[in-house]
């Protein structure tokens, strides 16, 4: 096959670039999805090339004109990549020569492909950080919501997954809550990192054009400018920050999804998952499944698996740019899009489950995880923390050994345990008074339950300045 189009590099060449070489290096596949940030890159830098008199008046028309045209055609997919092309920098410059003649050449004076892509790639984590922020924000808001709706509903607090101590079902949700918005704070954070333009860095080392960068970042939008040229084109760290913070999103999301399908399970059967968000078996008709839980569950290995990657592509890169760069695309685009849709997805799930509240009380009311108010009762008679534990234990040996239930058990039997114990106790055996005896801040009881929704609802008006931010 025969090229028809030029490369951007080729002029110090006497051969043509070997065509297998090109396909096994062309990231047109890939980058295409860059195709508005690189139009919005490029109509900021021939805006600034035009106002600094290095193109005229007239060039940078024909050029933003074009440019506008060809991101028009790339919507429309009157224009498609071909891999030919190598990437999508040179798709659009070909098709604006092919557009617009020889000025077409004058956009790229004072650039590199390096400080390029480096913007390109800073505009989109940009839009993604933003829409990761609304979709976190979708998902504080149910949170709350649940928590709202359940807070006086008993649960189980386990530890080892082994039923520990009943708390207001609110109050679980709340945990979630919390991780979730450390998640928005972290990734706003990182936003401040972002939304630095590079443009102007050059290929790493500036530009003898009397260019004016501070110029182009105000016109992208960006907070602030580079500070050092090599610097500019050369780290991917921003990348990984960001693909770590996905991988954290993932990882609660995962937690939270295998607490569902945990719930939803028969043998817990404490959560039901409405039928518009379940799956079934082709061959077994009773199953019921929770496989979007399972698959946020299992594209949070996918997530962690980028970010591996990420950090293993820049282990060891000398300074500056190196091709090996341009790997990085694949890993960022697949996190964001990954993490976006499950935080999405995930929300939607949550909104179709609904405690079975009438299973919760029955199992609550009588559970051995109320042996721990039987330990704290004695220590509220006197008896030393770590006898009231020993002789707790005997009671919870002895209820499983005749398979009565704590608040079965007669007060002689208990007092045969210890003398300390009146019929006061079976007050304390009540999940809910159980729940309710939590004094502290921050713990389980309906009353601090309800403390910590005000808060929440305080935490989900206030917005730090990266999170209000919409796509400039
Ligand atoms: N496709 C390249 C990347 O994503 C663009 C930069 C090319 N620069 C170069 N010096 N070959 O990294």
């Amino acid at each position: 096959m025969t090229r028809k189009k030029e490369l951007l590099w080729q002029s110090r060449f006497s051969e043509p670039f070997d065509q297998d070489a090109l396909f096994f290096s062309s990231s047109v596949h890939v980058d295409k999805k860059l195709y508005r940030e690189d139009i919005q890159g490029s109509v900021a830098h021939v805006t600034m090339l035009a106002e600094e008199n290095i193109v005229s008046a007239d060039e940078a028309r024909q050029i933003i004109d074009g440019l506008l045209e060809i991101e028009e055609e790339l919507a429309s997919g009157t224009l498609v990549p071909q891999w030919e092309d190598e990437d999508i920098h040179t798709v659009i410059e070909n098709r604006l020569k092919e557009k617009i003649g020889a000025a077409a050449g004058k956009l790229h004076s004072g650039r590199s492909r390096n400080d390029q892509v480096a913007t390109d790639t800073r505009l989109y984590m940009r839009r993604q950080i933003s829409e990761l922020q609304e979709v976190l924000g979708t998902l504080l808001k149910l949170l709350v919501e649940k928590a709202e709706t359940y807070r006086e509903t008993i649960i189980f607090g386990y530890t080892h997954l082994q039923r520990a101590q009943p708390v207001s079902a609110g109050h679980y949700y709340l945990a979630y809550f919390n991780m979730f918005l450390r998640d928005r704070q972290r990734i706003s954070d990182l936003m401040k990192r972002v939304n630095i333009s590079p443009l102007g860095a050059a290929a790493f080392a500036g530009s003898t054009l009397p260019l004016n960068p501070h110029r182009t970042a105000v016109l992208l939008g960006f907070d602030d400018l580079f500070s050092n040229s090599i610097d500019a084109v050369s780290d991917r760290d921003i990348v990984i920050e960001f693909i770590s913070d996905c991988s954290v999103i993932m990882m609660h999301l995962s937690r939270f999804a295998e607490d569902l399908i945990l719930w939803s399970s028969y043998e817990f059967g404490y959560l039901n998952i409405s039928d518009a968000f379940a799956t079934g078996s082709s061959i077994m008709p009773q199953k019921k499944n929770a496989d979007i839980a399972e698959l946020v569950r299992g594209k949070t290995g996918r997530v962690y698996g980028n970010l591996v990657a990420m950090l293993t592509i820049m282990k060891g890169l000398p300074l500056s740019y190196n091709r090996d760069m341009q790997e990085d695309k694949p890993p960022l685009f697949d996190s964001a899009e990954t993490t976006i849709s499950s935080v999405q997805i995930f929300a939607r799930l949550l909104e179709h489950t609904t405690l079975n509240k009438e299973k919760l009380a029955k199992l609550t009311s009588e559970d051995l995880s109320l042996a721990t108010e039987i330990a704290e009762y004695l220590v509220g008679k006197q008896i030393p923390f770590r006898d009231a534990h020993r002789i707790t234990g005997k009671i919870v040996t002895w209820s499983i050994a005749s398979d009565i239930t704590l608040p079965n058990i007669p007060v002689e039997k208990f007092r045969e345990f210890s003398e300390a114990i009146d019929p006061d106790i079976y007050e304390c055996l009540k999940a809910d008074s159980s729940v309710n005896s939590k004094k502290t801040h921050g713990s389980c009881s309906f009353d601090s339950v309800a403390f910590q929704i005000e808060e929440a609802r305080k935490q989900l008006q206030f917005k730090t300045a990266g999170e209000v931010r919409t796509t400039v």
